[in-house]
């Protein structure tokens, strides 16, 4: 990588997506050194800008994170604009085509000449804007590879998400596409095959004799902030649950890749999860409850006032194999909640004595809790004796706090998602990005549930702001078997 010369293109470049990820994490590679030393970085987009109005716009994002206001002027220096009339513009793409070879050329024309394509933009301009690249900016094989990372949303369902597949397919394979879902990217998604397939003690026990359910679960406590123009058109069920939530349940049900290592680990990963996305059935509005928080239409960006659109769902999932039969897989998420939280949650069945051994008196399940954000943590809920005189079963946990355990460790670096789905893109390395296929089996479990809710036009259960969501929520999954206990509360190490 360091020895080859990389042409990044931010398509979108003055869009909310590119300013606050896109550029924020090619400056975390390249603070760093994890960037060639030949690189340079065009932003494209329809204003007009010079490259320093580009910088001006984007450095506010820069220096909000940890770099030194030096670092980000010398990040900036390898910024430059490139201006369109359109995204489909093939002379302003000619242009910028003429500019990378001159960039490539003036470096050293012995090395091999990479080209990223991030496309920040929506889907509407995908196809016009692939096909000017595909025309104008592409190069053979032999020079150097093309690569192009593409944003959710995939289509609004599974025939929608034909159509787009389609036109970008027409002009990349799979081998150049990298869609990206930015769980894939957090450190605890990240490590699900190493705890799931290196450890004796989850393996065995991962499965529907040992396994009551199994829950995913998104909070935000914010709603919409002026994105509700977006997010009305979506709802939660698209925004989160058909693709991040179900992404980190694939690789958390999944059985074993074949391999994780080198060229085939990309295929085996994404294998394994076509292979349990293919056992779970449609989802069908039974087995679901939608929530929509109070005040969320009087955002000025949302024009339907009367807007049925949920901003919380819970799902129940059932995967029909050996490894799942009758476990209830439950995805829940919402905006505008009490707290900020991204976890997997599994719960055990009763301990098989606890019954006669521990009559009349309460004795929790187990549950093992990976909390993806804030502050990664791995804790198995375990009952233990009360300390002290007394003898009763009291919950308790077992912990691996990433914060006191390894981030404490100045030497371990804690990348964000972006940024390390980024450097994967550079690496080559896809199997933390979704494929076509994936994508698909997706679309076909979400998509009659979303077209009975919006072509009945389902009302949502109000739910007031800050709360946990509406009660039905809680008492929905009780019925599926799911036993909370409201005498336990997680004292967070890191102080929130
Ligand atoms: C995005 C959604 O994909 O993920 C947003 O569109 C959501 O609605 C965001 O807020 C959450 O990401 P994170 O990493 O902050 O949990």
């Amino acid at each position: 990588l360091t020895s080859s010369t990389l042409s990044v293109v931010v398509v979108g470049a003055s869009g909310d997506l590119a300013k606050k990820k896109t550029f924020p994490s090619l400056l975390n590679l390249f603070a760093d050194k994890l960037l060639p030393s030949a690189t340079v970085i065009f932003g494209y987009a329809r204003s007009n800008l010079s490259d320093n109005e580009l910088h001006e716009r984007i450095k506010p994002y820069l220096v909000e994170g940890k770099h030194p206001e030096e670092v980000v002027d010398s990040f900036l220096k390898l910024v430059r604009y490139q201006q369109g009339s359109g995204y489909g513009d093939e002379n302003a793409f000619q242009d910028l085509s003429v500019k990378i070879e001159e960039f490539e050329f003036s470096n050293d024309s012995e090395k091999h000449f990479n080209r990223l394509f991030y496309f920040a933009i929506p889907p509407n301009v995908f196809a016009e804007t692939a096909l000017a690249i595909k025309k104008t900016c592409m190069q053979g094989e032999d020079k150097g590879w093309s690569r192009l990372i593409v944003e959710k949303p995939f289509g609004r369902d599974l025939k929608s998400f034909e159509e787009l597949n389609k036109t970008l397919s027409k002009h990349f394979t799979e081998d150049h596409l990298y869609r990206i879902d930015h769980y894939l990217g957090k450190e605890m998604a990240q490590n699900l095959m190493v705890l799931r397939f290196s450890n004796t003690w989850f393996e065995r026990v991962w499965n529907a004799d040992n396994i009551k359910m199994v829950m995913l679960t998104f909070k935000e406590p914010f709603g919409t902030e002026g994105r509700g123009g977006y997010f009305d058109k979506y709802g939660i069920i698209r925004d989160i649950l058909q693709n991040h939530l179900l992404q980190v349940m694939t690789l958390l049900t999944c059985e074993p890749p074949t391999t994780l290592e080198g060229n085939g680990a990309g295929n085996a990963i994404r294998d394994a999860k076509v292979h349990v996305l293919k056992s779970i059935p449609p989802i069908e509005l039974e087995d679901c409850i939608l929530g929509q928080y109070e005040g969320y239409a009087d955002d000025p960006t949302i024009e339907n006032k009367d807007t049925n659109t949920p901003t919380f769902a819970v799902i129940r999932l059932k995967i029909n194999n050996p490894r799942w039969a009758g476990v209830p897989i439950i995805l829940k998420a919402g905006k505008a909640l009490n707290e900020r939280k991204a976890e997997m949650r599994i719960q055990f069945k009763d301990a098989p004595a606890a019954e006669y051994l521990f009559a009349g008196k309460d004795c929790p399940r187990d549950e093992i809790v990976f909390r993806l954000q804030p502050h990664e943590s791995i804790y198995l809920k375990t009952n233990v004796k009360s300390p002290g005189f007394s003898s009763k079963p009291v919950q308790s946990e077992m912990e691996l706090n990433y914060n006191t355990r390894f981030w404490s460790d100045s030497k371990t670096v804690n990348p964000d998602a972006y940024t390390r789905l980024i450097l994967d893109v550079l690496q080559g390395k896809q199997a933390s990005f979704v494929r076509d296929d994936e994508l698909r089996r997706a679309w076909e479990i979400f998509t009659p549930l979303l077209h009975k809710i919006d072509n009945t036009n389902v009302k949502p259960i109000k739910y007031i702001q800050g709360s946990r969501g509406p009660v039905e929520a809680d008492e929905f999954v009780a019925c599926l078997g799911y036993s909370r206990n409201e005498n336990y509360v997680y004292y967070d190490q890191n102080g929130d």
